[in-house]
C-alpha cells in the first residue's frame, strides 16, 4: 500500500478548449489541438512521467451561455466552449499510459444510473484497474434544457437523487461476485448463476432491474471522487466519497473543513483514513521566484471582463448581463442564485454584505481569473504543499493549470522532484491500480450498505 507520507496529486483536465480560466487558450504556449487525441496523450505521458495518482476531466452538459442568454459571446471568447466528453477522452488517455488513474465526471442528474455503472466499470476493466468516476449533481438551468427538462431540480433534490443514484450504482457494481466466471469448458458452464445477482431495485426516483452486464471490476468498483461543499454535499461525499476535492484558499481554512470532513466520514461509520481530501490548487512554477512572479504577472493580462461575468452566470445559475456592475443586487436576486452555493456565501462572507454589486462577485469570487494561485520557484512550491500536508490541511492536491500542456509540463519538472528529493512524494509506481496508488483497499461487496 502507498506510504501515508505521500501526498496525492492529481491533475485536474479538461476536455475543453481552454483550462478553467477560459482566457489559457489565449496564452502563448497553449496548444489549440484540443479535439486531437494526440494533444490528451500528450497530457496523460506527461502526468504519468511525474507519477501523479491520476488525471481527471470535469464535466458541464452545457455551453456557458447563461450570460445573456446568448451562445455568441461564449464562442467568440473561448469560454469553456467546447466541451468534449471526458470518458471518451479518458480512454483514449488511458491507451498510451500504463499507471495513471483515469477519472471523469458525470452528472447524477442527466444520466441513468445503469448506463454510469456500465461506463465506468467498463473503464475499469479496459485500464487494468485505474477508473474513478467524480460524481457531481450538475449546477445550472442550460444543462437540464440540453438534457430534456426545463430548469435544474433544486439543490437538496439533486443530493436526495444523486444518494438513490449511488445505491443503484453500487448495488449493480456488486452483482457479480469476483469469481462468478468459470468458462469451463469441460463442464460447459460460463458462469454460476448463484453468484450473479440481479438487483430488483424500485425506489422513489429510479426503477432498475438488473442484472448487470459487466463483471466485477479489477479495483472491485471504480474509486468514486465527490467535491461537495455544501452541508447536504458534504453528507454525500462522508457517505460515498473515496476522494474527496475541497476548494479552500486559506491554509486555517482548508485545517477546519479537513477535520471536519474526516469527522463527518467517521459519523457516516467509515474509516476516514480510507478516504482521501485533494484541495484544489493552482501553480505558477518558474525556475525561481522572479521568474514565476513574472509569469503570473502577464497572465493577469489575458482575462477579460466578459469571462468573469459569463462563468459567474453559468456558474450560480442567474444572469448578470441584465445587472449594472455597481448597483447593489436585490435581496430577490441573491436568493435566485441557486447554483454553486459556495460561490454566493464567499461573496456574502468576505464583503459582510447582504446586497452585494455585481463588481463585488467579480472582485472576491475570481471566478473566470486565476484567483488564489501559489506562486514560486520549486522550494517555494514544494513548502506550500509540505506545510499543507503535513500540518493535516489535506492528503493531497488537484493540481489546476494555468494553460496546457505547459502547466503540467512545468509542475512534473520542476516541482515533482523537489517534492520527491523531500520524500513526500514516490519516485516509482508501487502498483497498478488507482486504488493502490491512493491507499485505498478494496471494497467488499455490500461494504456500502450501512
Ligand atoms: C476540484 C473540483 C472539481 C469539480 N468539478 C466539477 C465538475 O466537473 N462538474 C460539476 O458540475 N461540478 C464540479 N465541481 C463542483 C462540485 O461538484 C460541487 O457542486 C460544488 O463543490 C458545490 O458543492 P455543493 O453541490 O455541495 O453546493 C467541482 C468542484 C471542485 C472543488
Amino acid at each position: 500500500m502507498t506510504n501515508p507520507k505521500h501526498i496525492v496529486l492529481v491533475g485536474f483536465l479538461q476536455a475543453q478548449n481552454c483550462t478553467t480560466i477560459p482566457a489559457a487558450w489565449r496564452h502563448p504556449d497553449a496548444r489549440h489541438d484540443v479535439t486531437s487525441a494526440s494533444f490528451y496523450r500528450h497530457v496523460g505521458q506527461t502526468l504519468e512521467r511525474g507519477k501523479f495518482d491520476l488525471g481527471f476531466f470535469d464535466d458541464r452538459l452545457a455551453m456557458p451561455d447563461l450570460y445573456g442568454g446568448d451562445h455568441r459571446h461564449t464562442v467568440e471568447n473561448g469560454i469553456r466552449c467546447v466541451k468534449l466528453d471526458p470518458v471518451t477522452v479518458l480512454t483514449a488517455m488511458g491507451m498510451s499510459t500504463e499507471r495513471l488513474g483515469l477519472g471523469a465526471t458525470y452528472s447524477t442528474s442527466y444520466y441513468e444510473p445503469f448506463h454510469v455503472a456500465r461506463v465506468f466499470a467498463t473503464l475499469d476493466h479496459m485500464s487494468e484497474g485505474r477508473a474513478a468516476w467524480n460524481v457531481v449533481t450538475s449546477v445550472n438551468d442550460n444543462e437540464a434544457k440540453n438534457m430534456g427538462l426545463a430548469e435544474a431540480p433544486a439543490h437538496d433534490v439533486r443530493y436526495d437523487r444523486a444518494d438513490e443514484f449511488m445505491e443503484v450504482v453500487h448495488g449493480h457494481w456488486d452483482s457479480w461476485e469476483k469469481d462468478a466466471i468459470e468458462a469451463n469448458r469441460a463442464t460447459g458452464r460460463y458462469a454460476d448463476g448463484e453468484k450473479v445477482h440481479r438487483l430488483d431495485h424500485e425506489g422513489k426516483f429510479y426503477n432498475s432491474r438488473g442484472p448487470f452486464t459487466v463483471p466485477r471490476t479489477p479495483q472491485g468498483h471504480p474509486v468514486v471522487i465527490q467535491a461537495g461543499q455544501s452541508g447536504r454535499g458534504v453528507d454525500f461525499a462522508a457517505r460515498w466519497g473515496e476522494l474527496l476535492f475541497m476548494s479552500n484558499p486559506s491554509l486555517a481554512g482548508a485545517k477546519a473543513n479537513y477535520l471536519a470532513t474526516k469527522k463527518a466520514i467517521a459519523d457516516a461509520g467509515r474509516d476516514p483514513n480510507q478516504v482521501k481530501i485533494a484541495n484544489l490548487t493552482f501553480p505558477v512554477v518558474g525556475r525561481t521566484m522572479a521568474e514565476a512572479e513574472d509569469k503570473r504577472a502577464a497572465y493577469d493580462e489575458l482575462p477579460n471582463l466578459i469571462d468573469d461575468l459569463s462563468l459567474l452566470s453559468e456558474g450560480l445559475n442567474f444572469d448578470f448581463s441584465v445587472k449594472d456592475l455597481d448597483t447593489p443586487l436585490s435581496d430577490t436576486d441573491v436568493q435566485e442564485m441557486t447554483g454553486i452555493q459556495g460561490i454566493r456565501n464567499q461573496v456574502l462572507e468576505v464583503t459582510g454584505k447582504d446586497n452585494p454589486t455585481v463588481r463585488d462577485f467579480v472582485n472576491v469570487s475570481g471566478r473566470g481569473r486565476l484567483a488564489h494561485p501559489v506562486v514560486g520557484g520549486p522550494v517555494e512550491l514544494a513548502d506550500h504543499f509540505e506545510e499543507w500536508f503535513t500540518g493535516e490541511a489535506c492528503d493531497g492536491f488537484v493540481i489546476a493549470a494555468t494553460h496546457m500542456p505547459g502547466a503540467f509540463e512545468d509542475f512534473v519538472d520542476l516541482v515533482v522532484p523537489e517534492l520527491q528529493k523531500r520524500g513526500l512524494f514516490r519516485n516509482e509506481y508501487q502498483g497498478t491500480t488507482l486504488r493502490h496508488h491512493l491507499g485505498i483497499d478494496l471494497p467488499e461487496r455490500g461494504s456500502w450498505r450501512r
